[in-house]
């Protein structure tokens, strides 16, 4: 033993020597049930007196570090590292609680967790199966995208000019016509919701939503102090708005086209009406456009394309058809609001990834992306077939469905309220993962989100029957 405590110290010797011997513990060079020397020869290597060494070990006997055992001497105690832990970190369940983010309700985080194991079939992912993604084609376009310096430096606050200029091009398609300027390249169209929602909205905003929401199942509103109203489709729209809004700001979320949960779209009259109704109101809208490529017949015209005064932000992302490992996703707005998303953005993460950005930029541009996107509404088409098929075989006398007009879901609705967390748990330990209705409108116990893109159909199949035998 080398070290002894230094009698030229400001600290007392007892001080010194209980430090000493804590570092020891912490650092794991004395283990739990090492033994000490005995108090004399402690005593004598380190050159002070032996009352000194009592005082000592009887301190860290009682902060719970060291433990005597009658006859055999001192020990580092079972419990020191749990003393230990306890005394240098921080409280950090009280950090979470206290925090400014909701957490992800219960279900969902059991949803993340259990998408990760193998052998588990998902019936609810809200992703496109890995034979669904172009993989191949994917890797192949690497080799076809040059860079140049300025490309993989830190990219313009609203993303990639090239990506804007092809995106601006892309969405005259949809009817959207605006500029680069007007466009903000964003890492998912999740990312675009957190940016709307910190940085146009006021604390305690009115957002209205329609009821069931995906928004439910995200909290990007929430966690920012947002007041959610459901609006029911159908319901007395203006006045149920009007009442709901009041003095505050307030903004309408919606998914008009293939809407997730229900898959189901807005007809061109209601796209209409529920424009002039927040005209009027002076409610913007966030029109979340991630499906509408995957319609199987036409789609009907994007909000967006209606809109004279730039009430609609528009939110697209290439997600639900490309990959949504590459995080792009874009928002269409009035200049002013972009500029001030860009500059959170700038903020948050300085730009979405300079490589997924050219990548996107190769697919619009080369045609890849429109050539891909048709096929992949075949395929899906086929599976919402297979899937419905065995629906009509099976279901019919527990369960109604409308028939799949496009996208990944079917909102299977059962007769009778059984999709509660006692399901979901029991069809995990049968290896099915559900994503239940109530994680979109947390009093639904009638409906299922059953998504088609994801396992295969065999999984699909015995999936189903592992259902219906638990229902
Ligand atoms: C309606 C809707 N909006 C946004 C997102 C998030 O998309 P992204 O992966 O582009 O962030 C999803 C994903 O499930 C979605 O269903």
């Amino acid at each position: 033993m080398q070290w002894k405590p230094d009698r030229h110290s400001h600290l007392s010797l007892h001080i010194q020597i209980v430090d000493w011997m804590k570092t020891h513990i912490e650092r794991g060079e004395w283990t739990v049930g090492t033994k000490l020397p005995p108090q004399r020869k402690l005593a004598e290597l380190l050159g002070v007196n032996r009352s000194t060494i009592i005082d000592v070990l009887d301190e860290l006997k009682a902060d719970g570090l060291l433990e005597m055992k009658r006859g055999a001497g001192t020990f580092v105690s079972n419990n020191s590292w749990n003393v230990l832990l306890n005394k240098s970190q921080p409280d950090w369940h009280k950090h979470i609680q206290a925090s400014i983010h909701k957490p992800n309700y219960h279900t969902i985080q059991l949803i993340n967790e259990y998408e990760q194991d193998s052998c588990i079939i998902r019936l609810g992912t809200g992703e496109l199966s890995p034979d669904l993604l172009p993989t191949k084609l994917l890797e192949q376009s690497l080799q076809s995208i040059s860079l140049n310096a300025r490309d993989i430096g830190y990219s313009e606050p609203k993303g990639s000019k090239r990506l804007r200029i092809i995106l601006s091009d892309y969405l005259q398609k949809r009817g959207i016509h605006t500029s680069p300027e007007s466009i903000l390249i964003v890492s998912g169209a999740l990312q675009a919701l957190q940016l709307i929602s910190v940085g146009l909205l006021e604390q305690q905003s009115i957002i209205f939503q329609e009821h069931p929401s995906y928004l439910n199942s995200v909290h990007p509103f929430q966690s920012a102090g947002m007041q959610m109203v459901s609006v029911k489709r159908n319901e007395r729209l203006a006045e149920t708005l009007k009442a709901g809004s009041g003095k505050k700001q307030s903004l309408f979320y919606t998914i008009p086209t293939l809407h997730n949960p229900t898959g189901s779209s807005l007809t061109p009259e209601e796209r209409k009406r529920l424009l002039e109704i927040c005209a009027e109101l002076q409610i913007p809208i966030i029109e979340d456009d991630v499906y509408h490529e995957l319609l199987f017949e036409e789609s009907p015209p994007a909000m967006k394309s209606l809109d004279q005064t730039g009430q609609v932000l528009y939110v697209g992302s290439v997600s639900k058809t490309l990959s949504p490992g590459l995080r792009i996703g874009w928002v269409v707005a009035p200049e002013p609001v972009i500029n001030r998303l860009a500059d959170i953005k700038m903020q948050t993460d300085y730009g979405s990834s300079a490589f997924s950005q050219e990548i996107v930029a190769h697919w619009l541009s080369s045609g890849l992306y429109e050539e891909h996107v048709a096929s992949l509404r075949q395929q899906l088409k086929g599976r919402s077939l297979f899937v419905e098929s065995i629906l009509n075989e099976n279901f019919r006398r527990i369960a109604t469905w409308e028939k799949s007009m496009g996208g990944f879901y079917i909102w299977l609705r059962f007769n009778e309220p059984v999709v509660n967390k006692a399901l979901f748990l029991k069809l995990i330990k049968q290896k099915v993962l559900i994503n239940p209705g109530y994680i979109y409108d947390p009093s639904d116990l009638h409906h299922i989100r059953l998504s088609y893109a994801y396992a295969t159909l065999e999984e699909l199949k015995e999936g189903l029957y592992i259902l219906l035998n638990n229902i």
